[in-house]
């Protein structure tokens, strides 16, 4: 009997009705243990159903390198498919520009993959503020982008600026926010001049927000005309937001928070109104579809989603895994620290791929989800994995099956890995 193909994310249904299609190529499953692993029939990952996904594992050993495997993917799709797909990737460091760039490095590993060096039209956008800074430093890049003041809320502000609501400040933020609503747009400068025509409260608590708002006038992400979301999830388009940037800044993971949450917020809005066109068109007979299917990357996700406290991100992002599988949007997070991001995601997910863990906290995140169909305890496959970059262990719930994997080299440059003294790399 011909081997069968291992489709992580694909169900028994669609199996049979699609077989390998709206799948792509992500690795090859490991046989045996340890040392004496072998690479043996191809695995494939399911993109055509929306999924909850979990990349982990601890420090270098292959997280963001597996998320952008998963990008080079949607390109290599047969196009009818890829029109029906957008993918918006939350570059948190500032590495995955490098699609752009052919993976010269690794070029005798894809060769033994019998894969070649490639390169990815992936859309690079960076905040507006800071478009020289990026021309400056040689950074490629295609588009800038900025978000409306005016899309966030009062609870959005409270969290970025860790102002209690109850608090003095979060009293007179709420009232000035109050004060603007019936205004369509506006950005900081209005803001500040409603703080300073406020009757009611002092003048150092004036001050004291005022002075929140100005700093946040330098995260460079404000403008009138913000983003088009519309624009982000264009049929077959790969968006990497590089929001690297914010790194530099005392509040970094704030306006981080903020841009993310809001984006999460408006794909969730603009999908589910897609979705109801297309269920219409569909039942009209004539399928149209403007805005696709979408599938948000989020590296670094707990810092968005935390397991403790809550920032802009959270309760979008709760949206997303919860309710994102009818208007069809999939959410793939990144983390070193199960144990540190919200326990919804690892819990909604339905699929986990993790490379090599040691933290105690970490492994007990994903030892809660313990399945029926898992024999062993995860540290057991964990351990058994090879000691090279990008094994995994894959959960599948879809197919309630786990599977040890490597991931496929990567055809594009990685800009995100190790540094070392040598000249070499020792994979296979
Ligand atoms: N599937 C793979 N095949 C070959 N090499 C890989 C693979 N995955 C990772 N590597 C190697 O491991 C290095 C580190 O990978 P990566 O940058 O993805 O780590 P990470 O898990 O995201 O780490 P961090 O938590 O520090 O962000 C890469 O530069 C690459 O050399
Ligand atoms: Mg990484």
């Amino acid at each position: 009997m011909p081997l069968r193909e291992i489709i992580i994310g694909r169900d028994e249904d669609d199996r049979e009705k699609y077989g390998k299609r709206g799948s792509v190529y992500f690795g090859k499953h490991i046989v045996g243990e340890g040392e004496d692993a072998n690479l043996t029939n191809p695995v494939y990952l399911d993109v055509a159903r929306p999924h909850v996904s979990l990349l982990c594992g601890k420090r270098g050993q292959g997280k963001s390198y597996t998320g952008a495997v998963i990008a080079e993917e949607f390109f290599r799709l047969p196009e009818d498919i890829r029109q029906n797909l957008s993918m918006l990737m939350i570059d948190t460091m500032g590495i995955w520009w490098s699609l752009k760039n052919p993976n010269e490095k690794q070029i005798d590993l894809l060769k033994s993959w019998d894969l070649e060096p490639n390169t990815f039209d992936a859309d690079v956008y960076v905040p507006r503020g800071f478009k020289e800074d990026y021309e400056k430093e040689n950074i490629p890049f295609d588009e800038t982008f900025s978000i409306k003041a005016s899309e966030l809320s009062v609870e959005d502000w409270s969290l970025a600026f860790d102002i209690p609501l109850t608090d003095k400040l979060g009293v007179l933020l709420e009232r000035v926010m109050r004060s603007l609503n019936e205004r369509e747009n506006y950005g900081i400068r209005e803001i500040i001049e409603a703080i300073r025509e406020d009757e009611r409260a002092d003048k150092d608590v004036k001050e004291a927000l005022e002075n929140r708002f100005l700093s946040a006038k330098e995260w460079g992400i404000f403008s009138k005309e913000g983003l088009s979301i519309e624009d982000i999830l264009s049929p077959g388009k790969v968006s990497v937001l590089d929001i690297s940037y914010f790194g530099h800044m005392s509040s970094g993971w704030s306006v981080r928070g903020l841009l993310v949450g809001l984006l999460s917020r408006r794909i969730y809005r603009k999908r589910v109104e897609a979705r109801r066109k297309e269920e219409m068109t569909t039942i009209r007979g004539r399928k149209e579809i403007d805005v696709p299917m979408t599938w948000v990357m989020i590296d670094e996700a707990h810092q968005f989603l935390p397991a403790e406290g809550k920032t802009p991100a959270s309760d979008p992002l709760i949206t997303l895994v919860k309710e994102g599988r009818q208007p069809g949007i999939s959410v793939s997070f990144i983390t070193q620290r199960p144990g540190a991001i919200h326990p919804n995601a690892i819990s909604q997910a339905d699929l986990i791929v993790s490379h090599r863990l040691t933290a105690k906290p970490d492994m007990d995140a994903l030892r809660n989800i313990m399945q029926t169909y898992m024999t062993f305890d995860i540290q057991e496959y964990i351990n058994d994995l090879p000691r090279k970059k990008g094994s995994a262990i894959v959960l599948d719930d879809n197919s309630e099956r786990i599977y040890s994997i490597k991931v496929r080299p990567r055809m594009s440059w990685h800009a995100g890995g190790t540094p070392d003294a040598f000249e070499d790399e020792d994979e296979f």
